[in-house]
């Protein structure tokens, strides 16, 4: 059932109003509208994550994910000179797990968790809860002494040496859609198609989005299709004026594309399969493929150093997935053992998350190659 505000409007209706007052909108505020708004929102109002939602994340598959990416911010921050206090923050953090699997796991190194301000930056209030929950499970040693923070944006958390992960947070964040036509380049813009009482694409050829194209794709072909997301590109810019201004890694997982942003990625998700990407605004999970290139581009333009962009698969094995399974299997029952080999599959796996999942780190100026970013890792 839809969420509906006081009015008893639905988010279709709300848009159909906004549309019927503004014109058509841009994909990237119906996109941010379906996603975010603030009563009748798509992760506003649920949780749409595991096997009784929408889709699954790597967190949600195994401990495993979370456990090797706390590792990983571990061996950074040793590198980085075992800053105290650091901030460890998190980008949509969804149900909390990756960040309970990684306090775990950082548990383990002396004076890393007396040392952690975690903050989770979330702006879903469904998701805020049950990250609290989950935070709040942990055992007394892995949890930090401070108290764990919660922002709507990175802007709102302090400055100061910074340990960042974000994983499936870049996807969700709305994108701009240029066309090519007959007549030049046009933006893909959504209205309400009264007749057929449906939302529908229309182009806004009012002028100005040649000027939005990087200036390497204009010249393609009648129909072509370029991606922009302002909103991924805000945020790498600070992270990387962050990481100028203080010792500091980030590490991004996402599925993406190490290429230039040609082609249509947008995709609706809704109870695991594929949806019509303009049927049902606020009920299914709108998503595009991240720009890995253009985010590593901006963060570089603001001073700090990329390293990546590997897929996760590689990045995983480098990590010691297979030795960490390998471990958990000797503790379980042979069921248990089964679940952690299908688990370490379909994280790794070239044809399941392992290719088309992608990692990029961003540290300070002058930091080595972070763990598993190292090509002769193998
Ligand atoms: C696809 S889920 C990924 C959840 C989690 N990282 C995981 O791997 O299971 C996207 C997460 O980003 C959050 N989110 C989406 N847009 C956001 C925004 N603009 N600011 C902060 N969080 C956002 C969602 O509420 C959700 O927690």
């Amino acid at each position: 059932m839809p969420a509906v505000n006081p009015a008893g409007e639905t988010l279709a209706d709300h848009l159909v109003r906004r549309i019927g007052s503004e014109g058509p909108l841009r994909l990237s505020t119906f996109m941010a509208e379906a996603l975010g708004h603030p009563t009748l929102g798509y992760y506003t109002t649920r949780d749409p994550l595991g096997a009784a939602g929408d889709f699954t994340t790597a967190p949600e598959i195994s401990q495993m994910f979370g456990e090797l990416l706390g590792l990983w911010c571990a061996q950074a921050w040793l590198t980085l000179g075992s800053p105290t206090p650091v901030h460890l923050v998190e980008l949509g953090p969804g149900r909390g797990t990756l960040m309970a699997d990684a306090l775990r796991a950082m548990a383990r190194v002396p004076g890393l968790t007396a040392a952690l301000r975690v903050h989770m930056v979330e702006t879903s209030p469904t998701l805020r809860a049950r990250q609290h929950a989950a935070l709040a499970a942990l055992p007394p040693a892995a949890s930090p002494p401070q108290p764990i923070a919660w922002a709507d944006s990175l802007e709102a958390v302090p400055e100061g040496p910074l340990l960042l992960l974000a994983n499936e947070f870049f996807d969700a964040l709305p994108i701009r859609q240029l066309q090519k036509t007959a007549r030049g380049w046009a933006e893909r813009c959504v209205t309400w198609d009264a007749a057929g009482k449906r939302f529908a694409w229309t182009l806004d050829t009012t002028g100005g989005a040649q000027l939005l194209v990087p200036p390497a794709l204009r010249d393609a072909a009648e129909g072509a299709v370029v991606e922009l997301c302002p909103a991924a590109l805000t945020v790498a810019d600070e992270i990387g004026r962050r990481l100028v201004a203080h010792p500091g890694a980030t590490l991004i997982v996402d599925y993406g594309y190490d290429a230039p942003p040609l082609g249509d990625t947008l995709q609706a998700v809704r109870g695991h399969a594929y949806a019509p990407v303009l049927a049902d605004p606020g009920l299914a999970d709108l998503t595009a493929h991240v720009d890995f290139r253009t985010l590593a581009a901006t963060a570089t333009a603001a001073g700090a150093q990329a390293h990546g962009i590997v897929d996760q698969g590689a990045l995983l094995r480098r990590l010691g997935i297979a030795q960490r399974a390998a471990a958990l299997k000797r503790a379980a029952t042979a069921p248990q053992g089964q679940a952690v080999d299908l688990a370490l599959d379909r994280l790794t796996h070239p044809d399941q998350m392992g290719r088309l999942f992608k990692a990029l780190a961003l540290t300070s100026p002058g930091h080595p190659a972070p763990a598993g970013f190292d090509p002769s890792e193998g």
